[in-house]
């Protein structure tokens, strides 16, 4: 592997008609930038992010493979950003770039034999146990809401059923206060809101998943930290900790998100009708469909040039942070030139490309989780409609993650 570096004080690496994605009014409508940067800069936009600070963006979907599957020239750790010197220590994007000694940070053979582990661990997992867990959670949740004959989905349920499946899956019970006080502080440090101090909450996670890792180190059981622990890899405790976090994380927002967007999908488009007999059939066509026209993970930062590079026709140096446009990519119209966007395959690039992308059995995982979230809801509560004008429903306002601020839903209340 080339050693990271730090080229200190080389200044701006990209041109002077950058555009500033923080803050922008496109958030509501990302497919608009994604357009109107491919028509002013092609597939490989100059940016700004939050305090101005330089990037490219990737847009189109062969640009993106490319830069996936060539690690020689484009890696992941980002210690060898050449716009350190700029980043403050309080900077929104710094849990997502500030390198750490986890697999979603290392390269080359340390990364092949961090990833093995996670997905012989994952491989591990029982889909139609997986399945049964998720309906179990799912009438759980519902059984909360159902009597009041109105919800808000995207907390009440979309969110939390994937962070109890992911919770329970790495081997703990889903319910007991100390379940209940990990799934709050992993809310807390992912997605914190006002009040909130998401530093202390990410240092409660790391406490009760070292905890966790030496009680199954003394009695293992049938669950993906166990067989962590069990890996021939040999990993160390901490290593463990730190790629634990690592796939909780990676799954959360956007199994979340992927839940709530075809939950807006099927509720807002007559195409997927869901309170008649076909409903149960449109809805593994509306998860596909979202992975391609509304993915949770729009834009992934990132990779940073090994060295200096073209791409798309652009000078790239060495130290270059390059964000991966997912959303963008799988819009291309390169690839969709009759604008049919929204095929029945899954060559989306929704779960990345190459050594880095989402480690083989999760996506199937992830499938089993927003499949089962979406048919029980529908079957328990088959008059579902929302309690708000589809134009009413706001986004979060983040160019990196596609998803609903609220899903607020009326329909009849179900006595028990
Ligand atoms: C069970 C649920 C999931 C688990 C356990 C999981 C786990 C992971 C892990 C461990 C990584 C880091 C891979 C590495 O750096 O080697 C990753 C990356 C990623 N995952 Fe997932 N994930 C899940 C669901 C999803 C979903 C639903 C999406 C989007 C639809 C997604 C999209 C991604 C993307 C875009 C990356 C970044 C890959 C890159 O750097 O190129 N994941 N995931």
């Amino acid at each position: 592997m080339t050693e990271p570096r730090t080229p200190a004080g080389q200044g701006c690496p990209v041109s002077t008609d950058a555009v500033k994605l923080a803050g922008i009014s496109y958030q509501q409508t990302p497919s608009e930038l994604y357009r109107s940067l491919r028509r002013e800069h092609g597939a490989v936009a100059p940016v700004l992010l939050d305090a101005d600070v330089p990037a490219w963006l990737v847009l189109g979907y062969s640009e993106v493979s490319y830069v996936t599957s060539h690690d020689e020239l484009f890696a992941r750790d980002s210690r060898r950003w050449n716009q350190w010197e700029r980043i403050p220590p309080d900077w929104p994007l710094m849990p997502f770039v500030g390198y750490q000694p986890s697999v979603l940070f290392t390269e080359g053979d340390e990364h092949r034999r961090r990833a093995s582990v996670i997905t012989e661990a994952l491989e591990g997992v029982d889909q139609f146990e997986l399945g049964r867990d998720c309906h179990h959670i799912a009438e759980q949740l519902i059984a909360e809401f159902a009597g009041s004959g109105q919800a808000e989905l995207m907390s009440g349920y979309a969110h939390a059923l994937p962070m109890r499946a992911v919770v329970q899956v790495c081997g703990m019970p889903t319910s007991g206060d100390d379940t209940r006080q990990l799934v709050d502080d992993l809310r807390i440090s992912l997605d914190a809101g006002e009040g909130d101090d998401p530093v202390a909450a990410y240092g409660r996670v790391g406490e009760r998943l070292r905890q966790l890792v030496k009680d199954k180190r003394a009695a293992p059981g049938s669950d993906v930290t166990s067989r962590m622990i069990l890996h021939p890899a040999g990993l160390t405790d901490e290593e463990i900790v730190q790629d634990l976090i690592s796939v909780i994380a990676a799954a959360q927002q956007p199994t979340g998100n992927w839940i709530g967007n075809t939950l807006r999908l099927l509720l807002t488009d007559e195409r997927f009708a869901v309170n008649v007999s076909g409903g149960r059939l449109s809805v593994g066509e509306a998860l596909n469909e979202v992975l391609w026209l509304d993915t949770p993970t729009q834009n992934f930062i990132g990779r940073w040039a090994v060295r200096d590079t073209q791409l798309g026709g652009r000078h790239i140096r060495a130290g270059d942070c390059v964000v991966l446009g997912l959303a963008a990519a799988n819009t291309d119209p390169q690839i969709w030139p009759e604008a049919h966007v929204g095929a029945e395959n899954a060559a989306h690039l929704s779960f990345s490309n190459g050594e880095h992308r989402c480690p083989y059995p999760a996506p199937l995982l992830a499938d089993v989780m927003a499949r089962t979230a979406v048919e029980t809801l529908l079957e328990r509560l088959p008059d579902l409609v929302l309690a708000v004008e589809p134009e009413q429903l706001a986004w979060r306002p983040s160019i990196w993650m596609r998803g609903l601020a609220a899903l607020p839903v009326e329909f009849t209340p179900v006595v028990r």
